[in-house]
């Protein structure tokens, strides 16, 4: 079918887009997260958690009193549980609020084994609550932490074309070959528009010079209706991709939007930060287009947060997520030895998605000839990653991981004692149970190793190699 205008020349902010994208998080809720269509994994990092717990300390040191925290857009609470640990690990009192506009993301939060035991507490509470229009949203005393990360992408944005520093409308036309055709097969393209740009734009395109960019209308809208909402002072940290600085956008088309099931757009912090104005706005201290961590503070002097700025710097400003994103990208075509690739999984804070991508060359490079004190750091290092999980259906099977790699490293009892938390908590599969009863075989311990053989048979009836060694060991 010949492909026809399905919405639009509008303003982006109008489009269908948006309204789409909206319709995407209800109907997928936590699978948007597990089935590796939208991407969570830099957003909601142990180590992002721990530079956003350290800036809600500063802050709460310059505006004293038990921390508040409110999560919009918190999507499957990955990062809430990253955070409350990350704060309880410091010894600070906290309330956290989590909220999305999706109910699916929220039922699930509120029945998830490891995020229970916060609201049992009294110490997490859940809200079902849109961004652009909060409404009901009151927080008990004390300094607010508004956190949004990878929500202001989500949010409707609006698309501007300036030349020699004057704004024009960047209109939007959405195309289709037929009318419910799904998210990825539609096409999207800007067009020249009338619309007048408001003050706010007249002055950043008369800046930029000359470019094609975003502007963030519903994270602007966010951000004041938000602030209607609390009434008080309050602390923004959010976390996302997109220019952070007017030489990123200088001559640049980035008024770009991705599909990650739906669509995404590149964050304009730098138009952020120009929107701003007065308020402390701080940002990382090298922009990247691919991801930064920023704070903006509303309703308070910028001399008035020191000790937000403080902690900053020594922490969020070194953008140490994406440090990390880069050293496993390396790590992957390198000849990283054991020592580098427990460097690597220490400088993540341990982070169970990092040892996911390092676990096979870590098996690659363990023997028989591996130090005993390498070993040994391997084994608390495991150890550590396995308490900061947090438990999602995905296709990923830590335990069985963490097995293979200290299995390789002939730590056969723990091996073994992770091959069954693996059966216990992933069901029952033929490698696992054949891998286990090579462990306990080489353990001596046969009676086990058999059961654990049958328990092989029973789930790959034909496996040649346990049927075998059930004969030579019966
Ligand atoms: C890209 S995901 C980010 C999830 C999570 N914060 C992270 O970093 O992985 C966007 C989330 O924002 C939610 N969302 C989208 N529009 C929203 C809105 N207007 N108000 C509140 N939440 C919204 C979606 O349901 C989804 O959970």
């Amino acid at each position: 079918m010949k492909p026809a205008r399905i919405d639009g020349p509008c303003r982006l902010s109008q489009s269908v887009l948006w309204r789409w994208q909206r319709r995407f998080y209800e109907e997928q809720g936590p699978a948007a997260f597990t089935s590796g269509v939208v991407p969570w994994r830099i957003t909601s990092c142990l180590l992002l958690a721990a530079a956003y717990a350290d800036a809600a300390i500063g802050f709460a040191r310059d505006l004293p009193g038990p921390i508040q925290l409110l999560e919009l857009g918190g999507g499957v609470g990955r990062l809430a549980f990253n955070l409350m640990r990350a704060l309880e690990q410091r010894g600070v009192p906290f309330h956290y609020r989590f909220t999305d506009a999706s109910r699916a993301n929220l039922e699930a939060a509120a029945q998830h084994p490891q995020l229970r035991p916060w609201i049992a507490q009294g110490r997490l509470s859940l809200q079902q609550l849109d961004a652009l229009e909060p409404t009901g949203l009151t927080l008990p005393p004390g300094p607010v932490v508004v956190v949004a990360n990878y929500l202001f992408d989500s949010l409707p944005h609006d698309a501007w074309r300036t030349e020699q520093g004057i704004a024009r409308a960047q209109h939007v036309e959405v195309w289709a070959a037929e009318p419910d055709a799904p998210l990825d097969r539609i096409e999207w393209k800007f067009v020249d528009g009338a619309t007048a740009p408001p003050p706010s734009v007249v002055g950043y395109a008369a800046a930029l010079g000359a470019g094609r960019f975003l502007w963030p209308t519903g994270s602007i809208g966010c951000v004041q209706a938000i602030a209607a909402q609390l009434r008080r002072p309050h602390l923004w940290l959010v976390a996302d991709k997109g220019p952070a600085a007017l030489a990123q956008l200088q001559g640049e088309d980035t008024a770009s939007l991705a599909r990650h099931g739906c669509v995404s757009a590149s964050v304009n912090f730098d138009a952020l930060r120009a929107w701003a104005g007065w308020r402390p706005f701080l940002a990382p201290a090298v922009p990247q287009m691919r991801f930064g961590a920023y704070a903006m503070v509303q309703g308070l002097p910028a001399g008035s947060v020191s000790a937000l700025r403080a902690a900053w710097s020594e922490s969020a400003a070194h953008n140490f997520p994406l440090q990390a994103e880069v050293l496993l990208d390396q790590l992957a075509s390198s000849e990283a030895t054991v020592p580098q690739l427990l460097q690597a999984l220490a400088f993540t804070h341990f982070d169970p998605d990092a040892l996911l991508r390092v676990s096979a060359l870590l098996r690659a490079r363990l023997s028989a000839q591996t130090p005993a004190p390498q070993v040994a750091a391997l084994v608390a290092a495991l150890d550590e990653t396995w308490i900061n999980r947090f438990v999602l259906a995905d296709a990923h099977d830590l335990a069985f991981e963490i097995a293979t790699v200290l299995h390789r490293a002939g730590q056969l009892s723990h091996a073994a004692a992770y091959y069954r938390r693996s059966v216990e908590l992933r069901g029952p599969h033929a490698t696992t149970f054949f891998n286990l009863a090579l462990c306990l075989l080489d353990l001596g311990n046969v009676a086990e190793a058999r059961t654990a053989l049958e328990g092989t048979l029973a789930e790959d009836a034909a496996h040649p190699r346990a049927r075998a060694l059930l004969a030579a060991t019966g």
